[in-house]
C-alpha cells in the first residue's frame, strides 16, 4: 500500500506548489485504488490526491473501504486536508487513515480522530 501510494505520488501534476501527493485506498476485499493530486492554473480547481483515489473507486462502483496511505515529503507529516477530510467521511466512514513520507516516516490515525463530530448524513 504504501509503495503504491509513493508510486501514485510521482505522477502528481503539481507543477504549480510543487508538493506531491500520492494516495493509496483499499476495500475491504483486498482492491487497491489510487491518487496523485492534479493542479489546475485556476487553482481552486485543483484536485487532491485522495479525493482522487476516492473518485476514481466509487466510479468504479467499488465500496467498503478500510485503509488509505497519503504519501507526501514535508517536515511535518501530511495529513488529509479538511475537505478531504469530509468526503473521506461521507463515503469510506471510519477509515484507518495511514500517512507516510519517501524517507519511511509514518503514522497511523482513524478518520475519527482526524475529524470529530463530523456532519454527515445523520444530521439531516
Ligand atoms: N494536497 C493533497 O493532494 N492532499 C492533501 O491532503 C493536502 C494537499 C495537494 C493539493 C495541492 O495540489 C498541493 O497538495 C498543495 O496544497
Amino acid at each position: 500500500m504504501a509503495s503504491l501510494a509513493l508510486e501514485a505520488r510521482e505522477r502528481a501534476l503539481a507543477r504549480y506548489s510543487g508538493f506531491k501527493v500520492g494516495a493509496a485506498l483499499k476495500t475491504r476485499t483486498g482492491e487497491i485504488v489510487t491518487g496523485c493530486n492534479i493542479e489546475n492554473a485556476s487553482y481552486g480547481l485543483t484536485m487532491c490526491a485522495e479525493r482522487v483515489a476516492v473518485f476514481k473507486a466509487l466510479s468504479e462502483g467499488l465500496s467498503g473501504f478500510e485503509a488509505i496511505v497519503v504519501a507526501a515529503d514535508s517536515k511535518r507529516i501530511t495529513a488529509p486536508c479538511g475537505p478531504c477530510r469530509q468526503i473521506l467521511w461521507e463515503f469510506c466512514g471510519d477509515l484507518v487513515v495511514h500517512m507516510v513520507t519517501p524517507r519511511g516516516r509514518s503514522r497511523t490515525w482513524r478518520l475519527r480522530e482526524l475529524l470529530p463530530l463530523p456532519f454527515d448524513g445523520g444530521n439531516l
